[in-house]
């Protein structure tokens, strides 16, 4: 079972900071998880729409002008950053996971534009990255655009017709909530080609159910702890 950092080690580290990716890397995680909003020109890293609970900010990001948002602490003295920066420090290095949160469908040649920049001047592997979101209309707006990149369709529910809107969307991989994820889901995916990736597992007991029921990969927000969990399981 792959492990992903969720929002990097987001337990040990303030959550979404280059402080949590580089943790992620030193824990060898398969991949990193992070969230991205479109504010002022600009992708930045950060997980909700507003700055008060991961910053020393508060309101709305919207209502801040990128070099304000600049200012503020993200946790531990680090700023927040932008998506080009966290691809300069973990590139190539494990798979990335950039879930698309505060975007329009308009924004999403700005991703385009900082990824293919990363290809160019990092030599960034697109097959290490991973775009997902819940919202399925910019996932089909970026594969009629780019059908290299491969997508991760997001669901914090079970769906009547379980993996078929993934599958729809020409996804890699469905991401589920733990709560709802169950075997026939995972059956159903798996019959439709596409990898099941749970969200958040970090408990033992959580980690057991996710390998008794076949899911490819879970989002961790300790992946160390989580591969000592996985490893303990595995022999028994
Ligand atoms: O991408 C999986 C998971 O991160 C989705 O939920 O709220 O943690 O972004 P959330
Ligand atoms: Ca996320």
């Amino acid at each position: 079972m792959l492990i992903f950092a969720h929002r990097g080690v987001s337990a040990i580290e303030p959550e979404n900071t280059i402080l949590a990716f580089r943790a992620a890397c030193t824990a060898n995680a398969y991949g990193i998880e992070f969230d991205i909003h479109h504010v002022d020109g600009q992708l930045i890293v950060i997980h909700d729409r507003y700055l008060d609970r991961t910053t020393s900010g508060s309101g709305l990001l919207i209502e801040h002008t990128f070099a304000q948002l600049r200012q503020l602490d993200a946790g531990k003295g680090t700023i927040i950053p932008t998506l080009g920066e966290v691809l300069t420090a973990v590139a190539n290095q494990c798979v990335i996971n950039i879930e698309l949160k505060g975007m329009e469908i308009e924004d999403i040649s700005i991703l385009f534009k900082c990824l293919d920049n990363a290809k160019k001047v990092l030599k960034l592997n697109f097959k290490n990255i991973l775009l997902s979101s819940f919202n399925h209309h910019l996932l089909q707006a970026i594969y009629r655009q780019r059908p290299e990149f491969s997508l991760g369709a997001l669901t914090a529910a079970l769906p009547l017709n379980h993996a078929k809107f993934a599958q729809q969307l020409n996804a890699y991989s469905v991401h589920i909530v733990v709560d709802y994820v169950c075997a026939e889901f995972v059956l159903d995916a798996h019959q439709r080609g596409l990898k099941v990736y749970v969200y958040t597992v970090d408990k033992l007991s959580d980690i057991k159910r996710m390998k008794v029921i076949g899911v490819d990969g879970i989002f961790a927000n300790n992946p160390k702890q989580a591969q000592l969990h996985l490893n303990q399981l595995n022999l028994k």
